[in-house]
């Protein structure tokens, strides 16, 4: 079955994607990966908070002002929290690109449009073969309206796409008030590929020590629904290339994703649960299904239950809404 799909402009086998996680950061899980049949690999973020924090060092050791401020630093981890600091980020790429043929997607973390963003040209010429550029923001200014936001997302974009020759892809939150909008806007702006979302990790409240509690929990099946709506919307309308993230855990959720739209699927908390061989069973499984429902490719299936293609397109749209509803009374 010929499950080959491009994904920023890489010819890939098949749509599976280790997504980013601490699953690259060691070298036998990634040949483990690769073995198992990775069609590409996403490295863990190296965070704005990483790089400011040196660069705010450095400002320090050299007595000029620094564009961050030392304050805003001193909530974040310790530099010792985080596996990977940005210089050793940079060696990790030269090590994976030794260790792997598969293209290496590095990515960059970080909300505003600032000097940390200049690692766009140090992690190109690392030897990543492309960037996802994560803008995890939590909009907590009452004084920062929507279009500042994202006209702040759409700098940050140009100014990475302006330093760097390798393909650009941006992870998003579902957060936006019309997504398509501004979907449209980062592929004109030259986004690659557009990912789609961002899990928000959401801190309980711990009642008894009256603390704020992160909590990181996998994801299971249910998370992918949101993904397939948007990527039913996007597909086909956005020149951009689509990937899913979240909530992909069997072959029929890869199925719904790729019917929906999705060029690449990535894969985390199925691999943090089951380990790098799932990959390999993702694969085989989404291989059978094409065959015995007599699909010739994975290409033909793509986008087949996107707005434009499906049968019912309401039911992407307000109308499934007050269909959901009314189904309560039978
Ligand atoms: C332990 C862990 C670490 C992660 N680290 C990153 C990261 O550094 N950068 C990033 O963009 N996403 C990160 N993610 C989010 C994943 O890439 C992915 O988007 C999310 O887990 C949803 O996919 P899933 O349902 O397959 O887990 C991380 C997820 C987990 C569970």
């Amino acid at each position: 079955m010929d499950l080959s799909t491009t994904y920023l402009g890489f010819r890939l086998p098949h749509p599976f994607v280790p997504g980013a996680s601490p699953l690259v950061d060691d070298l036998d899980t990634v040949r483990q990966l690769e073995d198992a049949g990775a069609a590409a690999l996403v490295m863990h973020s190296l965070f704005e908070e990483q790089i400011a924090r040196e660069q705010v060092a450095a400002a320090r050791y050299l007595d000029v002002p620094s564009e961050s401020s030392p304050e805003s630093l001193t909530y974040l981890p310790d530099p010792e929290s985080f596996v990977l600091g940005p210089e050793e980020y940079l060696e990790h790429i030269h090590k994976l690109k030794a260790v792997v043929s598969i293209p290496v997607i590095a990515s960059l973390n970080g909300s505003t449009d600032g000097g940390w963003l200049d690692y766009a040209r140090l992690i190109e010429s690392a030897g990543a073969d492309a960037l996802e550029l994560n803008v995890y923001a939590l909009a907590t200014d009452f004084d920062a309206s929507s279009e500042m936001i994202e006209r702040r997302t759409l700098h940050m974009l140009t100014a990475v796409k302006n330093s760097i020759g390798i393909p650009v892809a941006v992870k998003l939150s579902p957060f936006y008030t019309s997504l398509p909008y501004f979907a449209r806007r980062l592929a004109e702006r030259g986004a690659d590929g557009l990912v789609l979302f961002n899990r928000f990790y959401q801190p309980d409240i711990d009642v008894e020590d009256l603390e704020v509690a992160p909590t990181l929990r996998l994801s299971d099946s249910a998370e992918l629904l949101l993904r397939l709506r948007w990527l039913a919307i996007l597909s086909g309308r956005v020149t951009a290339s689509l990937a899913v993230t979240g909530g992909v855990h069997t072959s029929l959720d890869a199925v719904k994703a790729i019917m929906a739209g999705a060029d690449a699927i990535q894969v985390v908390s199925a691999l943090l649960r089951h380990g790098p061989e799932h990959l390999a069973t993702l694969r085989r499984d989404l291989a059978l299904w094409l065959e015995e429902h007599e699909y010739d490719s994975l290409e033909q299936m793509k986008g087949s239950m996107n707005l434009e293609r499906c049968p019912n397109p309401a039911a992407h749209e307000r109308a499934n809404y007050m269909t959901i509803l009314q189904s309560w009374w039978g």
